[in-house]
């Protein structure tokens, strides 16, 4: 397993991106066709920022992808790149200087901070797939696609069952390139009820 991850970190260096999670996205974006030029897409959890530079080469100039994390990004940002420096808790979706219109994609590959303790990781986890789904609700346009990172844990029953009220379509995810022994596994809505 070390071996695949190794790959995946010399690819991503050699690629020049900024983790190896670009090709978590890519697996999904090219089985699910997430992204297309133009996409107006927003970035949730999005530092170091492999994730953004995937998605701002692949939905190009007329695309915009705005990211957010509690921690400064440091990649040189393209013109259709946007930062905003926040905490997820603090972020208003209503707010017209934060966001103008409405998103194609709303991503979330965010990650609490592990303490260990499982059922601890698991609801903060499931606090941060409840705050992009509540930024969806306001944000995402109602053909718009969202993705969420969750774990395999105690709420991940109850985060299906939430994002089947809000999606017509929902779909689990477990990309090759993630970590086979990582509980981490993707959850993609489509179609906003
Ligand atoms: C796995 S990393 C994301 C990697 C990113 N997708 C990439 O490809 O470079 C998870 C991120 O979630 C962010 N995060 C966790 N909790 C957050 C919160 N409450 N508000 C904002 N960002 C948060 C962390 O700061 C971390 O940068």
């Amino acid at each position: 397993m070390k071996t695949v991850q190794d790959h995946y970190f010399n690819k991503a260096k050699k690629e020049g991106f900024a983790a190896r999670s670009a090709y978590k996205l890519q697996e999904i974006d090219q089985k699910h066709q997430l992204l297309k030029n133009g996409s107006q897409v927003l970035d949730l959890g999005c530092y170091p920022g492999s994730w953004m530079q995937y998605i701002s080469k692949k939905i190009g100039s007329n695309g915009r992808v705005v990211g957010i994390d509690r921690t400064e990004l440091r990649i040189a940002l393209k013109e259709n790149m946007r930062f905003i420096h926040s905490d997820i808790d603090d972020v208003d979706p209503d707010d017209p200087g934060l966001f103008a219109g409405f998103f194609d994609v709303i991503c979330s590959d965010m990650a609490p901070n592990s303490t260990g303790i499982k059922n601890v990781d698991s609801e903060r986890s499931f606090h941060l797939c409840q705050m992009a789904l509540d930024i969806a609700s306001h944000k995402l346009k109602k053909t718009g696609s969202v993705l969420l990172k969750s774990f395999h844990g105690s709420t991940f029953d109850r985060l299906v069952k939430l994002m089947r009220t809000d999606y017509q379509q929902v779909k689990i995810i477990k990309p090759k390139s993630s970590r086979d022994e990582s509980k981490e596994v993707f959850i993609l809505g489509n179609q906003k009820r």
